[in-house]
């Protein structure tokens, strides 16, 4: 096998061979959902709930799953090195049709792609970041993980362009998640992240923090939040399986709390990594 070999369907290759035709729906409709999935000393994380979560964008866009769970962590494994903290991204697209048309072509198998990256080391978790609050331009289907993304790029873009290291999204005055994040808040000393809905991707990650507060009693609530109680925050976190639970000292310019990763935030990084090092 080649030294760091991507998958394309069902083969394993050098990034420089793996091709896809121009025909590909994904490429030309970015019609297609994805994962990224984090892996620990060569274990990948919330492997059952990453997979139950590409279910269900399959579902939501209405292509089958092409591999069961196990033929899934075949694939994937393989990519993995261990001992170095890395993350798969896999990709599915409904395939490439012998012509460009909107309906979805008949008898076509879908193109599954699959590579590893290296997770890269995020001191900002530390020292935190700085946000800046855009309005949600997306679309109605923000639960499903799909590839289509321009919106998202073009927030993270404005955000950065502002000075921000992710930008926090709002619909209709009400907080929803970042542009490839979700959003937890500290209000009145209880941890606050939004509901799950069409407005947000569950993040495994956002589970994840739900569940090891339920379990070490730190007060949690999943519960809307408007802009202006994100204004009031104590703390406010970004969360992703990248970048993990990271702190946001400023928003808009303005500083969050004492200006410093918070109380709250140290306590649930704390359980976040024994958390990891418990499962990997
Ligand atoms: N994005 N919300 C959005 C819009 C995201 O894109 C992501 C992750 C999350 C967090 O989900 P999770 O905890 O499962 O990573 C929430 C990935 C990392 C990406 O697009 O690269």
């Amino acid at each position: 096998m080649a030294n760091n070999p991507v998958y394309l369907n069902g083969r394993y290759l050098p990034v420089e061979e793996a091709h896809i035709s121009v025909l590909d729906r994904g490429f030309l409709f970015g019609d297609g959902v994805y994962e990224v999935i984090p892996a620990y000393r060569g274990r990948l994380f919330e492997f059952e709930a990453h997979m139950a979560r590409l279910d269900n964008s399959l579902a939501a866009v209405l292509i089958g799953n092409p591999h069961s769970l196990d033929e899934w962590r075949g694939i994937l494994v393989p990519l993995l090195k261990g001992g170095t903290d890395q993350y798969v991204y896999l990709q599915i697209t409904r395939g490439a049709a012998p012509k460009r048309d909107h309906l979805f072509p008949e008898n076509i198998p879908p193109t599954v792609f699959a590579m590893s990256s290296p997770i890269p080391p995020y001191p900002e978790r530390d020292t935190g970041i700085r946000a800046v609050c855009l309005e949600d331009s997306r679309w109605d289907n923000c639960h499903v993980k799909a590839i289509t993304l321009l919106a998202n790029v073009l927030l993270r873009q404005e955000a950065s362009e502002r000075g921000g290291a992710e930008a926090i999204l709002v619909k209709n005055g009400f907080v929803t998640e970042g542009s490839s994040s979700n959003v937890f808040a500290v209000l009145n000393g209880v941890l606050v992240t939004p509901p799950l809905s069409r407005d947000i991707l569950p993040g495994i990650t956002r589970a994840v923090i739900l569940k090891i507060c339920r379990e070490n009693h730190v007060s949690c609530r999943e519960q809307s939040m408007t802009i202006d109680d994100l204004k009031q925050a104590d703390e406010i976190w970004i969360a992703s399986s990248v970048r993990e639970v990271v702190p946001v000292v400023d928003l808009d310019g303005r500083a969050v709390g004492g200006g410093e990763p918070g109380p709250a935030w140290q306590q649930v990084n704390r359980l976040f990594q024994a958390y990891k090092q418990s499962v990997s």
